[in-house]
């Protein structure tokens, strides 16, 4: 049966600053999903990940369906009331566009959807990470589809081993989607001078080269892009199918042991460790550190299991402590060099301001002045 994923998540307010949404909020958001999507939707599950609520759906309409973005965004909306009754921090804040005008895609919400030929055993895996952006899970991804050092599967499996083709996108392009598609493993530097550079190229899907079936959705949106003004990072979703002529859960996973350094943290505006984190958990050290969390399901007919909290296990608790020590390593360094991210990147305009107001008082030195000081 042809199966929709969709993901739709958004920040909608949360408890003591950009920490985690209230229960109340949460609670409104899963009402109107429960009651508004009788009809419309085969299954959900709702999650947060520090600040943001994520509405995972399955469904029969297809990638982009205007019943299902309504949905959600209409369930955003009820949030945003509660939240703003409760007085939570930044209510409604990724709702960027006063009315709903068919598909949630530049409005705001990140989504990651994909349309896929249900297999008879149908796992998957639903990441969300927060205080970071889409970038975040270049590394990753890379490691998993690509190297056979993270990912023996590509040695031993035929199919697997047929390589992937991945679709990267140029997310400083506002006009419209700027995309590449390259081969693995015969594009493979290609793919590596791409992704190293992960505030301007994103991957945006992966797809099996034996079979044509898609492995990989990414919510590729740039906040600042819709809004020209800093809103808040974009605290990226993704889809990722597992097993068979997909890598397997355990080489999806593996790349997160790695605690590699993304864009986000404070103000979004720093370099920080990327911590797995169990499902519904909050944000705390210096707006951070930025969190991913992940979810595996396995679904028949559109019916979802329970999910699985895969960096639940104990093996995790050694990658957190990791991820804790690099944070305050890259913490001991405050605004110096690599601590905080370049000025394009910069989430907050005042530093601009601030060097701006300098600019005048810049002298060039010249002629004989410039030889006495020599
Ligand atoms: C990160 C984030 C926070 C805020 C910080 C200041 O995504 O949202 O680090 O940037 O808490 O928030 P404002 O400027 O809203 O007081
Ligand atoms: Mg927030
Ligand atoms: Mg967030």
């Amino acid at each position: 049966m042809k199966l929709t994923l969709s993901v739709i998540k958004a920040d909608i307010g949360s408890v003591g600053g950009h920490v985690t949404p209230s229960e109340r909020l949460f609670q409104t958001v899963a009402d109107h999903i429960r009651t508004a999507g009788q009809n419309l939707i085969l299954d959900s599950y709702l999650s947060h990940t520090g600040d943001d609520i994520a509405i995972l759906m399955t469904h029969t309409r297809g990638e982009g369906d205007e019943a299902i973005h309504k949905l959600a965004w209409d369930a955003f909306v009820a949030g945003t009331e509660a939240a703003k009754e409760q007085g939570l921090y930044g209510a409604g804040q990724d709702l960027l566009k006063t009315s709903f005008s068919g598909n949630v895609r530049g409005m705001g919400p990140a989504v990651a959807e994909m349309e896929i030929e249900e297999r008879p055993a149908e796992p998957f895996l639903f990441f969300a990470a927060d205080k970071t952006d889409p970038g975040a899970y270049n590394l990753p991804l890379y490691l998993a589809f690509v190297d056979p050092m993270n990912t023996p599967g590509l040695m031993l499996s035929p199919k697997i081993s047929q390589g992937f083709r991945f679709v990267i996108m140029d997310v400083n392009h506002t006009e419209g989607d700027r995309v590449i598609e390259l081969n693995a493993p015969e594009e493979l530097y290609g793919i590596a001078a791409l992704l190293r550079d992960p505030e301007r190229f994103v991957v945006e899907s992966v797809w099996s080269r034996a079979t044509g079936e898609q492995a990989v959705a990414v919510a590729t949106s740039r906040l600042h892009n819709i809004a020209g003004k800093y809103t808040g990072k974009d605290d990226p979703v993704m889809l990722v199918r597992a097993q068979m002529n997909f890598p397997a859960t355990g080489e999806i996973l593996a790349p997160y042991a790695t605690c590699h350094f993304v864009a986000g943290g404070m103000r979004g505006s720093h370099q920080m460790p990327l911590m797995p984190v169990k499902l519904n958990e909050g944000i705390s050290y210096f707006d951070g550190p930025p969190i991913v969390s992940c979810a595996g399901f396995c679904v028949q007919k559109g019916k979802l299991t329970e999910a699985v909290d895969n960096f639940a296990h104990p093996f995790w608790d050694t990658v957190r402590d990791t991820a804790s020590r690099k944070s305050i390593e890259m913490r001991r360094q405050g605004f110096f060099g690599a601590a905080m991210l370049p000025m394009s990147e910069l989430e907050y305009t005042g530093i601009v301001e601030k060097l701006t107001e300098l600019e005048p008082r810049f002298k060039v030195r010249a002629g004989e002045r410039a030889l006495q000081v020599r």
